[in-house]
């Protein structure tokens, strides 16, 4: 139990955001890739884009949905090629989060983009792994990989994904669903998880971030998740919203990806306060940082700027809710929880 937090004064709370440490569980590491970053792999690599110049390419990230982003990802996500641009890739991610104090990251990664451009399974995993474990030497950062199924494919196209990874299990600690939402239902890959679930991989998958509160229960009940990713449209289901306090059911929130994709007009009008207010295990993280305007930081300090009903006890409940909502072993996140303490009473 954390001893009473000590006041903090509102001018230092974006200051107090940026150094508390925290977990990110929501992060699509292709959806880190910067601008620059596909320009001198599409370089390295002969990849011709469908953009002239890194200006250009930014120009185009105006999204109305999730689907128009999902168009542009994949089409930046071409220029991955190499084992060395897997880890490339992973490697500035990881020199963000750390200047951003993460001391705990779970990455996504979607193998069948890569796959089915005649990558190697071998290459994405081992790539990005190795990026994984350098974080730890260098950083301190404890990374892991959990292997997203695109569910816009079949879901017999996940389970052979799934097999071709297998080789590699020790490299990741679970899978997830990612990709079109809508028209998806989690109940789609009702087998593919519990195979999963057989090999004792953790379970988690976007639902209610343009879906409705039935594909969150869908994804509870059908695929056993441990976590939602999104989940923010749980608040149009009142019975849903006790059943995932009750159940203490971590959703990983994104709050500058919402705006971008158009879940919510604005920052201000986001509902992270009411799910926090419901007694919901959200968390706040980055999802597809390079395309949405922002890295961790980014999220926290425009968030509690635009909310300001948000204050310290806010910060506070989510690098917490963080870290109890990691796979991350419990002698860790005590560990991080003592760190937390500490980062408070130094700003205070
Ligand atoms: N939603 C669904 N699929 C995704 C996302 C997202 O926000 N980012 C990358 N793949
Ligand atoms: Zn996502």
């Amino acid at each position: 139990m954390s001893p009473a937090l000590p006041a903090i004064p509102r001018d230092r709370l974006p200051a107090l955001l940026r150094a508390m440490p925290k977990a990110e569980l929501h992060i699509h590491i292709e959806g880190s890739l910067e601008p620059e970053l596909i320009f001198e792999l599409a370089r390295r690599n002969q990849v011709t884009l469908p953009y002239a110049s890194v200006e250009a390419l930014r120009a185009a990230y105006a999204f109305s949905d999730l689907q128009s982003f999902l168009d542009i990802y994949y089409a930046g996500a071409s220029v991955l090629l190499k084992e060395a641009d897997f880890f490339a890739m992973a490697w500035a991610y990881f020199e963000r989060a750390a200047a951003d104090n993460v001391v705990h990251a779970e990455l996504f990664f979607d193998p069948q983009t890569h796959t089915a451009r005649g990558v190697a399974m071998r290459d994405i995993v081992v790539g990005l792994a190795h990026a994984c474990r350098r974080a730890h030497a260098e950083f301190g950062i404890s990374a892991k990989l959990i292997l997203c199924f695109l569910r816009h494919l079949s879901e017999a196209e996940a389970m052979a994904t799934l097999e071709a990874a297998l080789p590699y299990r020790e490299h990741f600690i679970g899978v997830g669903l990612d990709s079109s939402e809508l028209g998806h239902p989690p109940e789609k890959f009702a087998q593919v998880f519990a195979r999963c679930r057989a090999l004792g991989l953790h379970r988690v998958a976007h639902a209610g971030e343009e879906g409705p509160p039935a594909y969150i229960e869908s994804a509870l009940d059908r695929l056993q998740v441990e976590r939602i990713d999104h989940g923010v449209r749980c608040l149009e289901s009142p019975a849903l919203v006790q059943r995932l306090a009750r159940e203490r059911m971590p959703l990983t929130v994104c709050p500058l990806s919402n705006v971008k994709l158009c879940v919510f007009p604005s920052l201000a009008e986001h509902n992270l306060k009411a799910l926090l207010d419901a007694g919901l295990c959200a968390t706040v993280n980055s999802d597809d940082p390079a395309y949405f305007g922002g890295y961790i930081n980014d999220n926290f300090v425009q968030t509690f700027a635009a909310l300001p009903a948000l204050d310290a006890s806010h910060a506070h409940q989510l690098a917490l809710n963080s870290f109890e909502a990691s796979f991350a072993p419990a002698a860790d996140k005590l560990r991080w929880q003592a760190q937390l303490d500490a980062a408070f009473a130094t700003a205070a």
